[in-house]
């Protein structure tokens, strides 16, 4: 393996392990902040008020009561009434992988910071708390009780690959920002079907997955598709692929992410990892396409001005600093 990372000119980066994060960030897109951003409103002024409407096309009447920036920590004191709302999908899933709610069935024993093999329940933040029979969310207060749209009370997991190759121009030189100066990195970018929005191909961990086989799995189902390559040469290709994602990533981060669907018994959390191919040799040949939960996937210029899902700009901001390039 080692031989066939080195002809395909691939430095290692981080091997991958799971690391702890400490840092939790601040929630803003799983809340309301009260500074008007009411959607229906139509002197809405707050950038995540979009956010603040949780509920479907079925159940659209779900509004997140109000959480002032300085009311989110859990030890701070705020007369708060959530709403309770677990969608109908997650409440009739009769899936192995779909907690029922132990609040409602004292037979529902559910194993709290702990890997069951089945689910991972632990977070990459240390122990959560569990108050009144379910966790809590360790950022704090969301407006909104239950499970929201998310299969499991406390941490679901998910990992995102973030695939990077350097822009080029006819000359095979690196093509440099007019304004900052630096090179620009291009990602591998979908557009979601549940959002319409720009993100990393990123998914759910499944059931007895680890988080290091999601971000080949999902990279594979999103966008993997190759140019005219013959049998053999697409064998070579996917091999190269393999080796480069189980063992040449450089970890971005692990934890806590800023997810619309959070609550404050449900939040999700990630593993993200950069896939870099320097010299053009393997990856940057990919010619993607849209797979399962993509409406489209291309390569994408980093830029800071692209607004994207969750947490994923503070992702790809981090891998234009590791990377020394535009953003
Ligand atoms: C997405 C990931 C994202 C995670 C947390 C998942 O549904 O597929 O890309 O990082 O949610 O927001």
């Amino acid at each position: 393996m080692g031989n066939l990372l080195s002809c395909a000119n691939i430095r290692l980066g981080t091997r991958i392990s799971e690391a702890v994060e400490k840092r939790i960030p601040i929630h803003h897109k799983c809340r309301n902040c009260g500074r008007k951003c009411d959607p229906s409103s139509p002197s809405n002024e707050c950038v995540h008020a979009k956010y603040t409407r949780t509920g479907t096309k079925e159940q659209p009447a779900i509004i997140r009561s109000i959480v002032p920036d300085d009311r989110v920590p859990w030890s701070t004191p705020l007369d708060y009434s959530p709403l309770e709302f677990t969608a109908e999908k997650v409440l009739k899933s009769t899936k192995e992988y779909v907690d029922r709610d132990p609040r409602n069935d004292p037979n529902v024993v559910i194993p709290w910071n702990q890997d069951d093999r089945l689910c991972d329940r632990r977070s990459y933040h240390g122990k959560y708390e569990v108050v009144r029979g379910v966790p809590q969310n360790p950022c704090g207060r969301t407006g909104l009780t239950g499970r929201g749209h998310l299969g499991h009370f406390g941490p679901n997991h998910a990992a995102d690959p973030i695939v990077t190759r350097w822009k080029r121009d006819q000359n095979n030189a690196r093509v440099r920002h007019p304004t900052s100066g630096q090179p620009i990195l291009q990602f591998v970018c979908i557009r979601r079907k549940d959002t319409d929005e720009f993100a990393i191909p990123g998914g759910m961990v499944e059931k007895k997955e680890r988080a290091t086989d999601t971000l080949r799995r999902e990279f594979h189902e999103e966008v993997l598709n190759f140019p005219d390559l013959d049998e053999n040469e697409r064998e070579t290709l996917m091999l190269t692929i393999k080796n480069i994602f189980e063992n040449g990533g450089t970890r971005i981060y692990c934890g806590y992410v800023d997810d619309p669907r959070n609550t404050d018994n449900s939040w999700m959390e990630t593993t993200v990892y950069n896939f870099h191919d320097e010299e053009a040799k393997h990856l940057a040949l990919i010619n993607v396409n849209a797979g399962s939960d993509a409406t489209d996937a291309f390569w994408q210029d980093l830029d800071s001005k692209m607004p994207l899902f969750a947490s994923h700009a503070d992702f790809l901001r981090r891998v234009a600093a590791l990377h020394n390039s535009h953003w």
